[in-house]
This record gives structure tokens, sequence and C-alpha cells, in this order.
């Protein structure tokens, strides 16, 4: 056996060797390329996910507005000039100077609602309301405002409050050990000062957004139980609005978060929207029949009564736009074009200071023809609503004079129910911000029901009235039993 006779054997050896290192580093080589694809391809999928400059890493703790403000400048500075104040013919709001005092600092506050029709007194004589109720302003007030207003004195308001007037995601998942469901249930049972100091800022871009992906997303407890009965009484169980809404719905659905009639329910004071049966007036009027709530008890007739607030939900929900699809952020956060970029106004306002944006996306109507348009609907609505405002205080009127003549304790049972029906009626509408523009009919056959009530009341109120039937029990418009030509109790 010679030497050069293995010299080939080694050099084949060696050579396959070489192969082998070779394969192994153009296999090295080609699994490096492969994985750098793929993670390429994972960045920029994670990229078309968050399609967004990040300056900072938003997570799910961060309710500062200006963090997130860092990522999205264009959307921050819309937000900050909630601060406006602009009025326009029945909407918007008046900013109105006051002297700071010690107890309530604020040196510009909106229009009293009181000052401006004394009926409302009235109408809401023994409640809260009737010592302090303004025009509602922008979002960035939405927390002073509710420290500082007078009801607050005159009441002990619960935690519950805050769930519309603050940014309480963070604070409610902190409370409730990582359970927002929890959270919210122990702060509504808090004293309102205790439950103040839980929470730092208003409505802020962590209880419309997903951190991560910026996607809309509804964060208030209410709504979540709120719409979720409303689906169950529209043969939909189970409804997660957060899985099964689509991206249209959410953009109304993250403002019906906190734009919607509420009570707070049984000891708990747990918030709740009642559209277990639907939300139309005469559906939230039977829930509320069922359920025996009362808001207050009227200082002058002693009516149990309830008060509609800000039922812009329900009511839209009744409307034209609403039926064609049209989304509370498709008027109140239309889309603006700002360089290349279009992005969403986040300065919420009235849309009637805004028509250009708001309405001509859709409409090829002029500006002046559009702002005619909406303020010929919310004329019609103003003077309805003052004839039906007239009707109940009549009636007010009436039940305190019938107390004291007295009469029959029938007959005051059923005008206070009467009474009832027609307050909440009247305020669904009065209470609703945009005096009829979101469901213009309903608005107006809302008010003529309110009225017929007053109308019903007072005749329950004659000799022999009270052993009529109740109104409820006959055919919508059927004409009241009772004797008729019998003189009205006077004013
Ligand atoms: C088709 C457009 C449109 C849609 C959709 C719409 N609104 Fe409005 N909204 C208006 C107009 C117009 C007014 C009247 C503003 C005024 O009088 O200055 C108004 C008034 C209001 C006001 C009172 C504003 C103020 O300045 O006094 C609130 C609050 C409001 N809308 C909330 C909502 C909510 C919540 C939704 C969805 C559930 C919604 N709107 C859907 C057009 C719209
Ligand atoms: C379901 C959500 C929700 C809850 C709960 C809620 N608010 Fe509001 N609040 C709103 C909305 C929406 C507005 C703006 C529309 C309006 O004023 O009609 C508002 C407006 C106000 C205003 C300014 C206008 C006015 O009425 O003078 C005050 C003050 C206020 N709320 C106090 C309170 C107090 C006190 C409580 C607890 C008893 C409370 N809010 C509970 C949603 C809510
Ligand atoms: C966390 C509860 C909350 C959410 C969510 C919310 N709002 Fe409000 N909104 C309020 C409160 C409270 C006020 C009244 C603040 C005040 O008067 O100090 C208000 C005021 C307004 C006003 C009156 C502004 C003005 O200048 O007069 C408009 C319009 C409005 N909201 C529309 C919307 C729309 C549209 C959405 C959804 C994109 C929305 N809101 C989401 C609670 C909320
Ligand atoms: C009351 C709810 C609400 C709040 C609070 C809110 N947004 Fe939005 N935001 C919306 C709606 C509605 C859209 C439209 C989303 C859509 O069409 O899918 C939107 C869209 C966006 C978008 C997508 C691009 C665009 O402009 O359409 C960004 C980014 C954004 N918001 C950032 C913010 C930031 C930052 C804040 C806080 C400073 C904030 N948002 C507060 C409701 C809100
Ligand atoms: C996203 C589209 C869209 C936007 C934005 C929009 N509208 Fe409309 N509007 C509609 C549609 C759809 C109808 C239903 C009638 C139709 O099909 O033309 C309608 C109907 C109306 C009507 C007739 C109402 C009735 O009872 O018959 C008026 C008035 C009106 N809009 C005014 C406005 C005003 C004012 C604004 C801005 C504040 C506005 N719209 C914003 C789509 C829109």
């Amino acid at each position: 056996m010679t030497e050069p006779e293995k010299a080939p054997e080694k050099r084949r050896l060696f050579s396959g060797i070489k192969l082998v290192v070779a394969v192994a580093v153009v296999a090295a080589l080609a699994s490096a390329g492969v994985t750098a694809l793929l993670v390429n391809i994972m960045e920029r999928k994670q990229e078309a996910k968050n399609p967004f400059y990040r300056v900072v890493e938003l997570d799910d703790t961060i309710t500062d507005p200006a963090v997130w403000g860092k990522n999205f400048p264009l959307q921050y500075d819309g937000y900050k000039r909630t601060v406006d104040q602009k009025r326009t013919r029945y909407g918007g709001s008046e900013a109105v100077a006051r002297t700071p005092t010690q107890a309530d600092p604020r040196s510009v506050v909106a229009q009293s609602r009181l000052e401006e029709d004394p009926r409302l007194v009235t109408m809401w004589s023994g409640y809260a309301f009737a010592t302090d109720f303004r025009e509602e302003r922008g979002h960035a007030h939405m927390l002073e405002d509710q420290v500082f207003t007078q009801r607050q004195q005159v009441t002990q308001q619960p935690g519950t409050c805050i769930h519309c007037h603050g940014s309480v995601y963070v604070p409610y998942k902190k409370l409730g050990d990582g359970d927002l469901i929890k959270g919210f249930e122990k702060m509504n049972q808090m004293p309102f000062a205790e439950a103040r100091k839980l929470v730092e800022h208003p409505v802020s871009c962590i209880d419309c957004h997903d951190p991560t992906t910026m996607q809309l997303r509804v964060t208030r407890p209410g709504f979540i139980e709120g719409i979720a009965a409303l689906k169950a009484s529209q043969g939909v169980p189970g409804f997660k609005v957060n899985q099964d809404a689509t991206r249209q719905e959410m953009r109304t659905y993250v403002c019906g978060q906190c734009h919607v009639e509420y009570y707070f329910k049984g000891k708990e004071k747990r918030l709740t929207y009642p559209w277990a049966k639907g939300i139309n007036i005469e559906q939230i009027m039977a829930y509320y029949d069922e359920d025996g709530h009362a808001d207050w008890t009227h200082a002058l007739t002693g009516a149990k009564v309830l008060k509609a607030q800000h039922p812009e939900f329900e009511m839209y929900n009744q409307g034209i736009h609403a039926k064609s699809g049209v989304a509370c952020a498709d008027c109140h956060m239309p889309y603006q074009r700002e360089g290349a970029m279009k992005i969403s106004d986040h300065h919420v306002r009235s849309p009637l200071l805004n028509i250009n944006r708001a309405c001509q996306t859709c409409h090829k109507w002029s500006e002046a023809e559009l702002l005619n348009r909406a303020e010929t609907i919310q004329t019609r609505t103003f003077q309805t609503r003052n004839i039906a405002m007239d009707a109940l205080v009549d009636l007010i009127h009436d039940l305190e004079s019938a107390q004291k003549a007295g009469a029959p304790e029938e007959s005051l049972a059923k005008a206070r129910d009467l009474q009832k029906r027609a307050q909440f009626y009247l305020d669904f509408v009065e209470a609703e911000n945009s005096m009829g523009f979101h469901a213009d009919q309903e608005a107006v056959r809302i008010l003529s029901n309110s009225i017929n009530f007053s109308r019903l009341g007072q005749n329950a109120l004659r000799p022999g009235g009270g052993a009529s039937t109740a109104p409820d029990q006959r055919p919508a418009g059927a004409p009241t039993p009772g004797s008729a030509g019998a003189p009205q109790g006077s004013k």
C-alpha cells in the first residue's frame, strides 16, 4: 500500500468534506436568506396592521392623550380643540363668563337652560336638575362640568356618574384587578368624590381605540351590556360588541357609549341602559313600567316621575340617516385632508359649524340650503316642544289645584301617571341634543304623544275622570272616556 494510492483517497475525502461544507454553507445561507425574507414579510405584515409611524410604544395602560398624541399629532390637535365654544341656532354652546369662586373655579361655563326656559324648573320640581342644567359643551370640559355642577351640592351622587365623564378604562381595570366589569361595579358604589380621585382625564384615546391596532373598540360596560340586551331583544343572543359589530357600526357605537338614556339600577347603582325591550320610546317606557324605577317624586304633585337624558343614540336610530347607514362619526368626525393623508376630525362638535365636510360629502345642496334644511327641522321641533311644555305645565298646575280641592285619589293617581308619561316623552326630545334633527318625524310624533298625555291627565281630573281606562290600554288616539264639557281646573 503506497501513499500515493492513499493520496487520491485522501484528496477525494478532502474534496468530499469540502462539498459537504459547501453544501452546508449554501444551505445555511439559503435558510438565513429565507429566514430574513420571512422576518421581512412578517414585519411588513405587522406594518400593514400598524401603518403608523411610532414615536412611542402604546399599551393598554396609557390614559394620557398627550402620549398617544406623539404618534398621532393630527388627531390629537383636533381632540384638543374640543375646548372651543361656539353657538349655532339651536346647538353648539355659548361661552358664559363667570367669576371663579373657591367652590367653583370655572371662569367660563355654558349657558343655563333653566334661565333660558323657566318652565323646566316646574317640570323638574324637586329634582336636582331644577337647580342647575346647562347647555352641553365640548369633550374637554366633561370632567370639570360634572364636578362643579350645583347638582353635586343638592344630592349625593354615586361614582357611577364618572362612567361617561372621564377616561375610566384603566381605573376600572385597576380597581377590578384586571377585570373591567368588576372595577365598574366597584366604582359605581363609591361616593362621587372618592371615585373622582381615581380618574385623571376626560374621554381619551384609549376609551375608543385599541392601542396596538388603533381599531375602534367599546370600553364602557354600560354600552357593552346595553347593546347585548338590545340585540337579544331583536333575536340575537350573546352579542359581543367588540367582536360582532361591523366597522361602520363601531363608528356609531363608540359614541353610543355615553350619548344615551340611562338610570342607576338598584342599591348597587349599576349603570343601566333601558333597552331590554328595544330602543324606541314606547319600548323604553314599557321597560320602566315593568321595572318600576322612578327618578324622583315631583315636589308639586307627588307624581313618581322619570327624566330622560341625552338619548342621541336612541333617537338617531329612528332617523333617516341611521336607516341609510350614516354613522355618528360621518357627521361629527368627518374625514379631512391633511396633506396626503385623510384623517378623521377629532374636533367632535356641531356639524353645522362644519357643513362643508360634514354634509357636502353626501349632499350636493349648497351650504346655505343645508343649513336651512337642518334649521327648518329644528324650528318645527322647537315649536312643537314649546306647545308640549305648556301642556305639561298646565297639567302640573291643575294637579296642584285638584290636590288642594280634595279631588278623589283615583283621579289624582291617574293624572299623576299621565304626568309621568307626558314628562318622559317631552324630556326625550328636550334632552336629546339635536332638536329633532337626528329623527325629525319621530321627534314630533313623540311630542304629539306628550301633548296627548297632558290632555288626558287634565281630563282625568274632571269629575268622574279617574274612572276611565288607562291610556295605554286604549288604542292609540282613541278619545278619552269620561265626562265631557266639565270646566278645566284653574292654573
Ligand atoms: C346626518 C348627520 C348626523 C348624524 C349621523 C348624527 N348627528 Fe348628531 N347632530 C347633527 C346635527 C345637524 C346636529 C344639530 C347641531 C346644531 O344644532 O348645532 C346634531 C347635534 C348633536 C349633538 C348636540 C351638538 C351641539 O352642538 O349641541 C350631539 C351631542 C350629537 N348630535 C350626537 C350624535 C350622536 C351620538 C350620533 C350617533 C348616535 C349622532 N349625533 C349622529 C348631525 C348628525
Ligand atoms: C350614560 C352616560 C352618562 C352618565 C352615567 C352621566 N352623564 Fe352627564 N352627560 C352625559 C352626556 C352624553 C352629556 C352631554 C349631553 C347633555 O348634556 O345632554 C352629559 C352632560 C352632563 C353635564 C353638562 C350639562 C348639564 O347637564 O348641565 C353635567 C353637569 C353632567 N352631565 C353631570 C352628570 C352627573 C352629576 C352624573 C351622575 C348623576 C352624570 N352626569 C352621569 C353622559 C352621562
Ligand atoms: C365617555 C363618554 C362620551 C363619549 C364616548 C362620547 N361623548 Fe360626546 N359628550 C360627552 C359629554 C359628557 C359631553 C358634555 C361635556 C360638557 O358639557 O362638559 C359631550 C359633548 C358632546 C358634544 C357637544 C359638543 C359641543 O361643542 O357642544 C357632541 C357634538 C358630542 N359629544 C358628540 C359625540 C360623538 C359624535 C361621539 C363619538 C365619536 C361622542 N360624543 C363620544 C360624553 C361622551
Ligand atoms: C370618542 C371616541 C374617540 C376618541 C376619544 C378618539 N378617537 Fe380616534 N377615532 C375615532 C373614530 C370614530 C375614528 C374613525 C375610525 C374608523 O373609521 O374606523 C377614529 C380614527 C382615528 C385614527 C385613524 C385615522 C383617522 O384619523 O381616521 C387615529 C390614528 C386616531 N383616531 C387617533 C386618536 C387619538 C390619538 C386620540 C386621542 C388624542 C383619539 N383618536 C381619540 C374615535 C375616537
Ligand atoms: C354619509 C352620507 C351622508 C351625510 C354625511 C349626511 N347625509 Fe343627509 N342624508 C343622507 C341620506 C342617504 C339620506 C336619505 C335620503 C336620500 O337617500 O337621499 C339623507 C337625508 C337627509 C335629509 C332629508 C331628511 C328627511 O327627513 O327626509 C336632510 C335634510 C339631510 N340629509 C341633511 C343632512 C345634513 C344637514 C348633513 C350634515 C350635518 C347630512 N345630511 C349629512 C346621507 C348623508
